[in-house]
């Protein structure tokens, strides 16, 4: 069949998924398939029908493209797609309701509140310092801030707050960050990341070469394989399905805390579901087409 990939977007995420698009679409030539890179604007849907499609790979990060909207616009045409559906993509994009979700199911996350405005700031301080500021609805810690004392707070959350008019504060957890890949039911070996910055913040992400990816994790089996649960009890929890990534603390006493969850996260060289899927023994072009699977 022929294959749409969308890629691109309007959101601030627009560059990582012009990349991680590429990726997709080169490998899904590799395997031969019949696969066209498509940006989408607001004919996108006429041009998806225009091009008789059977299918669309989304690597759309961000708002429009993994909140639900693309998806929702795609279930209205009938062409099957990658990845989670709309309620799933929904809940995955926005960190506060994840996190009321879990919290709801008992799953653990760090003590967190709501920045509507101004007034919310004396809340969000009796967190305790360092706290996270973060757009609710961004991705690629684009917005986001280590915040270390009561005196940077409102400058953080202006900033946050120029991405999104939610922004959420929350504890920070001294320890190590962990990541998990999801593929269809399965939960990959966790990748731990290190970084000699505040956190694991773009720089870290996309252009440093002091980012350090350790996969195996070094983690007791037993350890790791209760974190893999974790993981997917939390992506379930939201809704979500097909593949994805979800994003975790582990303090120092080995309780971990889940940040958020990506339901069409990096897939540039750089990016961490490649990584964790090679250490499993699924190189990129398989994993691709693992993740087009998801749309049958
Ligand atoms: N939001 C970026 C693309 C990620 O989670 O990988
Ligand atoms: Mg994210």
């Amino acid at each position: 069949g022929k294959v749409a990939v969308l890629l691109g977007g309007t959101a601030a995420e627009r560059e990582i998924s012009l990349k991680s698009g590429q990726a997709v679409l080169d490998a899904l030539l590799r395997s031969g398939v019949d696969a066209h890179p498509l940006d989408p604007d607001g004919e996108v849907l006429s041009r998806l029908r225009a091009g008789a499609y059977d299918r669309a790979f989304i690597v759309l990060h961000g708002r429009g493209g993994e909140d639900g909207q693309i998806q929702g616009a795609l279930e209205t045409i009938g062409l099957p797609y990658t990845g989670a559906g709309v309620l799933g993509s929904a809940l995955g994009m926005d960190k506060y309701r994840c996190k009321l979700l879990w919290a709801g199911r008992g799953l653990p996350t760090a003590d967190f509140v709501l920045l509507r405005g101004a007034d919310d700031l004396p809340a969000a301080a009796e967190l305790g310092f360092p706290l996270m500021i973060k757009p609710v609805h961004e991705g690629s810690s684009i917005g986001m801030a280590r915040v270390e004392c009561r005196e940077a707070l409102e400058q953080a959350w202006r900033n946050a707050a120029e991405f999104d008019a939610l922004v959420l504060a929350e504890r920070w957890i001294q320890g190590a960050e962990y990541t998990c890949a999801i593929l269809g039911h399965e939960a990959l070996p966790l990748i731990r990341l290190e970084t000699p910055h505040a956190f694991y913040d773009f720089e870290a992400k996309y252009r440093a070469d002091s980012t350090l990816y350790h996969c195996p994790c070094g983690l007791p089996e037993g350890e790791e394989a209760r974190l893999r649960q974790l993981a997917l009890d939390a992506f379930d929890a939201v809704g979500a399905s097909g593949w994805g990534r979800v994003d975790f603390m582990v303090d120092a006493d080995g309780r971990p805390f889940l940040l958020e969850i990506n339901t069409v996260p990096g897939m540039t060289d750089h990016s961490l579901v490649p990584m964790a899927a090679r250490v499993a023994g699924i190189d990129f072009d398989t994993l691709v087409w693992r993740i087009l699977e998801t749309s049958l």
